[in-house]
């Protein structure tokens, strides 16, 4: 009856099934995995977005395939804040990031085709990829990407499969924050040249990069066909609210008949609802006032991870941008054994690192964006507990 692609094993993880039996019995937690920026305690412009979600206009349906050209002018003005000045034409609005990774992989892969993807990664791109038909071809990002203390950007960037049709770039990545620098921007951009593979940038982490140097938008690449994505979601820390985008460059032949092609998907769909894209302009402007908000909530946690992993044995590892701490416990353990009884006795959560498929056991990984009381009190617990852990004492990231 059903399509081998949504054959999902159903079960939840010993992790997700022991929390809600634990909170159905009345306990709470001092959650680190929390992520959801509306649920964070920050500051919103309630009346403001209230206002940009009651256009008039939204009472009739005039639809654009591409999207409505206001709102993609209000997303080239964010990449002009960039420095990246972006033509309103090259662009193609979404409902999400992952709505865009999927008309990707629709209007570059026939079933079956390879997409390279780095390791490690946040889960949901083995979703997207099993729903597209695609198949994900894994390149490791450099060990110093989640080695504490190395500098990653003078890294030799890995190669990838040379079948692969696309090669996927997070930048910052999740969950380790590192953007390539420029000689391995350089190296990528001729990788996919000589393999003719089409470059796929999430950008959905940009701005909460601001302590590295290498913070620039991949939306300026000429070289080769570069499609770069991001949204509301993060940008703007307005998940709920479903706006992204895909913005192409590349040479001109190529970038164009890839943006036909991405209108006739979008035309498909027609997927982006109307009062959104006529509230683009006023929602990306909650960035103002939320960002700063965000950036110095990140800074704060990843002050105090610092702090109390010191005494632990553990370090912070990876770059500091993104929404996300890295731990390297520094020793060999057993994640979900340790999360699990974290969670049990201490009652904190956090994710173990084979979530994400770090290359050898020994990671966990922390939201940087709670509330600053709770995260201390549990990065506390949670350094003590690894005080307390034996482990096998392995140090090095091979
Ligand atoms: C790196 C990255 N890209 C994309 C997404 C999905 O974003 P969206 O909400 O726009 O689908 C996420 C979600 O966590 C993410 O971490």
């Amino acid at each position: 009856m059903f399509s081998r692609r949504t054959a999902w094993d159903h079960g939840l993880n010993p992790l997700t099934r022991e929390q809600r039996e634990l909170r159905a019995a009345g306990h709470s937690f001092l959650d680190l995995t929390r992520s959801n920026p509306t649920a964070c305690g920050f500051e919103y412009p309630d009346e403001a977005i209230r206002r940009a979600l009651s256009d008039d206009r939204l009472l009739r349906y005039t639809p654009e395939p591409r999207g409505l050209r206001d709102a993609r002018e209000a997303v080239a003005e964010y990449y002009a804040g960039h420095g990246v000045p972006v033509d309103p034409d090259h662009l193609v609005l979404t409902a999400s990031t992952s709505e865009a990774y999927h008309y990707l992989f629709r209007l570059l892969c026939d079933p079956g085709d390879r997409v390279a993807t780095p390791v490690p990664s946040y889960p949901l791109l083995d979703f997207l990829a099993t729903l597209s038909d695609v198949t994900l071809a894994p390149y490791s990002l450099p060990r110093e990407a989640f080695t504490p203390g190395e500098a990653v950007e003078r890294a030799p960037w890995p190669g990838f499969d040379p079948t692969a049709r696309a090669v996927v770039l997070v930048q910052p990545h999740n969950p380790c924050g590192t953007m390539p620098g420029p000689a391995q921007r350089d190296r990528l951009v001729s990788a996919c040249l000589e393999h003719d593979a089409a470059l796929i940038v999430d950008e959905v982490f940009l701005d909460y990069a601001e302590e590295l140097p290498e913070r620039v938008s991949f939306a300026g690449e000429r070289r080769t066909l570069t499609f770069v994505t991001s949204g509301l979601s993060k940008i703007a820390g307005l998940p709920q609210l479903k706006l992204g985008w895909i913005h192409v460059s590349g040479p001109a032949a190529r970038r164009d008949e890839a943006l036909e092609r991405l209108e006739t998907i979008a035309d498909t769909y027609l997927s982006v609802n109307t009062p959104v894209q006529l509230g683009a302009r006023s929602l990306l402007a909650v960035r103002d006032g939320l960002i700063g908000q965000i950036r110095d909530r990140l800074a704060a946690n990843r002050a105090t991870l610092d702090q109390a992993l010191g005494g632990a044995g553990a370090s912070a590892a990876g770059s500091p941008a993104g929404w996300y701490g890295v731990i390297d416990v520094g020793r060999e353990l057993d994640e979900e054994t340790f999360a699990l009884d974290l969670m049990r006795r201490e009652k904190v959560l956090v994710h173990p690192g084979f979530y994400y498929d770090f290359p050898r056991p020994g990671y966990l990984i922390v939201s940087l964006l709670g509330d600053v009381d709770e995260f201390r009190e549990g990065v506390n617990r949670l350094a003590a507990a690894l005080c307390e852990t034996p482990g096998r004492g392995i140090k090095s990231n091979g």
